[in-house]
């Protein structure tokens, strides 16, 4: 096979990353792959839109309807980066239906209907991947499968939302206040089209719940992370968390002790001395204690085009590695535990 046709459902910040980094990166995938990597076509709103993404989509066919990407029988792999929840499920679960391995980027979607996307994937032997979804271009979800493959992952702790992280490192060392804050992590693009998913910890609960879900093996309902956002945080707190040691994070927590595994959001002080302490402004951490390993840190960036489209390009290359080993694996891990999450009532 010379390339590989991938379909592009979006092109917007992240699919023209994709673009970008494919062109850009041609040489190196052959390499790697053996092979080529190409999108063939890409769903648009509007294909005779003049759309200047800084690389060459004169070989790329543009068009408004989805089933002109997902019923061809040349594309192997769908890239779905369109964000929104109802129109991208359906896509991908056509997608499996015909055949085709999916790379997605939506936290909003894996983290609702995770399961059952898996569960398609499986039954039309594809592949399912989004190491995108989460923490950006920061390898996390690689790392805390592949990584932490024969070790047992004690506690995770993250700071996964870039725009709180944003807004509370600007106030508590600039003395900014919470609306100036938000309004410069909009300007900036890595807050939410409705910030409040941000604030009120949504979309870290939706990273959380992935996260907890691979590090445990276990099925983590959205629902059931407990969540606090920082509205409620005033410059004082943090000051005064300051004057004692301490910085005031959005601090996302699973944990697990054999029997039951808990997931929360909330804002937590922790100490200065904690490596978590010294991610400042949109950046992500994922902080992981594993018994074998002990201690280790993967920090980054957490947003942006390039950073998420190089994480949707590493699993591009890990489905088409899969395909040719006439294998497939993707982001599954089997659940060994049944449902046993620790909610608040418990
Ligand atoms: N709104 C998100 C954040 C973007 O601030 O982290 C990346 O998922």
């Amino acid at each position: 096979q010379d390339s590989v046709a991938v379909g592009l459902l979006g092109v917007g910040v992240v699919g023209s990353g994709v673009v970008n980094l494919i062109e850009k990166h041609q040489e190196k995938l052959s390499h790697q792959l053996g092979c080529g990597v190409r999108v063939k076509s890409a769903l648009v709103r509007n294909p005779d839109k003049v759309r200047d993404i800084g690389a060459d989509m004169n070989g790329i066919t543009l068009t408004a309807d989805a089933d002109a990407i997902l019923d061809d029988p040349e594309i192997d792999v769908v890239v779905e980066v369109m964000g929104g929840i109802e129109e991208a499920r359906e896509s991908i679960l056509k997608a499996f239906a015909s055949k085709k391995h999916v790379v997605t980027a939506n936290k909003d979607l894996v983290a609702l209907h995770g399961g059952e996307l898996h569960e398609a994937a499986e039954e039309n032997n594809c592949d399912l991947y989004y190491e995108a979804s989460v923490a950006g271009g920061i390898p996390i979800l690689r790392g805390i499968t592949d990584g932490f493959a024969s070790d047992h992952i004690e506690q995770l702790l993250g700071i996964v939302n870039g725009t709180t992280n944003y807004i509370m490192t600007k106030m508590s060392q600039e003395g900014l206040s919470y609306d100036d804050a938000l309004k410069q992590a909009q300007d900036r693009g890595f807050a939410e089209a409705d910030p409040a998913s941000d604030v009120e910890g949504l979309d870290a609960a939706r990273k959380m719940a992935i996260l907890g879900r691979l590090a445990f093996s276990t099925y983590v309902n959205l629902e059931d992370v407990e969540m606090t956002g920082i509205e409620e945080v005033e410059a004082a707190d943090l000051q005064y968390g300051d004057s004692l040691g301490f910085t005031m994070k959005l601090i996302g927590f699973a944990d697990f002790d054999g029997e039951r595994v808990e997931v929360n959001v909330q804002p937590a002080l922790i100490s200065k001395e904690h490596p978590l302490a010294d991610v400042k402004n949109e950046y992500n951490a994922v902080y992981v204690y594993g018994e074998a390993v002990g201690e280790a840190m993967f920090y980054g960036a957490g947003a942006g085009s390039m950073p998420t489209a190089a994480a949707v390009m590493s699993d591009v290359v890990a489905v088409i590695k899969n395909m040719h080993r006439g294998v497939t694996g993707g982001q599954f891990v089997e659940p060994r535990f049944e449902k046993r999450l620790k909610t608040a009532e418990q």
